[in-house]
């Protein structure tokens, strides 16, 4: 028993934003119906290619445990095929561009018509305002929800993240979003609308510059390193490199072997309820006691000094030494993993974190599975469909048409 069985999602989501939230609804076991353009399909197939012929990782990454049907849903025979859909489905989940929905036909209006209980879901870059019609792709959503303006080094451009919190973190909204109004449809029987805006989705994973830029009216953001520099703040919450952001200073600091390997690093947290450990560890236990350095207010302006000190000594292990030491001291602190070392961490495969899974066009390859983990709904992660791999399997067993049904829709064009 799954945690979502026997729930439908029609899944029109393409690229990585929808696809990462039909994706999740997936592996907590729901019955995902992915809609692709015959001989088209999700652009991503295509995108990124690695192995030739083969669908890409990029899709194949984002698209495991769902079915996969083609249809022209502006073809008249492809219409009425993806009316009766809509009444079997319990989600409809799309990322078009705006307004694409609406010009195939398919209305908030008319899908109610279709099916008062479907939950409508959509993912834009924009929510309504002046930049509601614009087609968005992660980067963009990451500057202009906030995150690349306070991303990077004081003295240098904006910067983007790696995380793709534009695309997957708007797609993880959405899923919050529908199983709520799932939720909700059990007391009211009624389906509702769900949108996440990339630009919202982005922001609330940035809400802390937020904070920060509320502060700054009170003052000088005084754990930023900036402050010990004696660097003037500007009117807006600035760039802090890798400073923590929170009321705990780190800093990412090199290691043992740093020259060689640009992932020796780590990350160290000068946490205040242990700091004596740290002057232990660091060999300067004469900062215990020291008024200049013993109270969390005191170490503020001198954050260089102390994480400078601090490295001399992070410089004479290595990463993974560093976290043995520290980690039973209390000491927070991170080794910066490199893909390769979290490829290859035997606990996240025993975790099902990182699975392997095969491919017939591509073999085996690596992929990350659910990341949220059900004690009752066990993840199964099944590779991506090949495009209209499902096609017959739906139009038999979720509409109900029949061989020689199923023969005119093909001749029509419509799969
Ligand atoms: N049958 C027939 N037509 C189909 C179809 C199908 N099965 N699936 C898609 N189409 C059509 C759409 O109706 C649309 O036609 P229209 O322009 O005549 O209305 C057309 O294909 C293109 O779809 P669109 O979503 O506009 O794709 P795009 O490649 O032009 O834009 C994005 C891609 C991602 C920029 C855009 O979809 C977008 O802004 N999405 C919302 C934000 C988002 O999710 N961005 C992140 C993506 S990771």
């Amino acid at each position: 028993m799954k945690a979502l069985e026997g729930v439908r999602i029609l899944d029109f989501t393409h690229v990585q934003s929808g696809p990462t939230c039909t994706q999740l609804l997936g592996f907590f076991g729901a019955d995902v119906i992915k809609v692709e353009r015959p001989g088209v399909g999700d652009a991503t197939r295509k995108q990124l290619v690695d192995v030739e012929g083969a669908d890409s990782l990029y899709f194949t990454m984002l698209n495991h445990n769902k079915r996969s049907l083609t249809l022209n849903t502006k073809n008249e025979t492809g219409k009425e095929v993806l009316e009766r859909l809509i009444g079997e489905c319990d989600v409809m989940v799309e990322n078009f561009a705006p307004g694409a929905l609406d010009r195939m036909g398919f209305t908030w209006e008319r899908i109610q018509e279709l099916n008062p209980r479907m939950v409508l879901a959509s993912i834009k870059g924009f929510g309504p305002g002046p930049y509601a019609e614009c087609k968005v792709y992660e980067n963009v959503a990451q500057c202009a929800g906030g995150a690349a303006s306070t991303t990077g080094f004081l003295d240098g451009p904006p910067v983007v993240t790696g995380a793709q919190i534009g695309d997957s973190g708007t797609g993880l909204h959405l899923a919050l979003g529908i199983v709520t109004a799932l939720y909700q449809r059990e007391k009211s029987g009624k389906g509702q609308m769900v949108s996440a805006a990339m630009q919202d989705g982005v922001l609330n994973l940035t809400r802390v510059k937020l904070r920060d830029q509320q502060r700054l009216a009170a003052g000088p953001l005084t754990e930023y390193s900036q402050y010990g520099e004696g660097i003037p703040f500007g009117d807006s919450t600035p760039r802090a490199g890798n400073d923590s952001g929170g009321g705990q200073p780190g800093r990412i600091l090199k290691c043992k072997g740093w020259e060689q390997d640009n992932n020796a690093y780590t990350y160290f947290i000068t946490q205040a309820a242990v700091w004596k450990n740290i002057c232990d560890v660091i060999g300067k236990p004469e900062w215990k006691e020291d008024e200049e350095f013993a109270t969390p207010v005191a170490r503020l302006p001198k954050l260089n000094q102390i994480f400078g000190t601090i490295e001399e000594w992070t410089m004479t292990k290595t990463k993974f030494e560093v976290m043995d030491i520290c980690n039973p001291l209390n000491i927070p602190v991170g080794p910066i993993l490199s893909m390769k070392e979290i490829s290859e961490e035997p606990s996240l495969r025993d975790t099902g974190t990182i699975v392997e899974v095969d491919h017939p066009e591509r073999g085996k390859y690596l992929t990350v599975g659910c990341p949220i983990k059900l004690s009752d709904s066990p993840v199964d992660v099944e590779r991506s469909p090949l495009l209209g791999e499902h096609t017959q399997e739906v139009l038999q067993d979720v509409l109900g048409y029949s061989s020689s049904e199923i023969e005119k829709i093909v001749a029509s064009g419509a799969v």
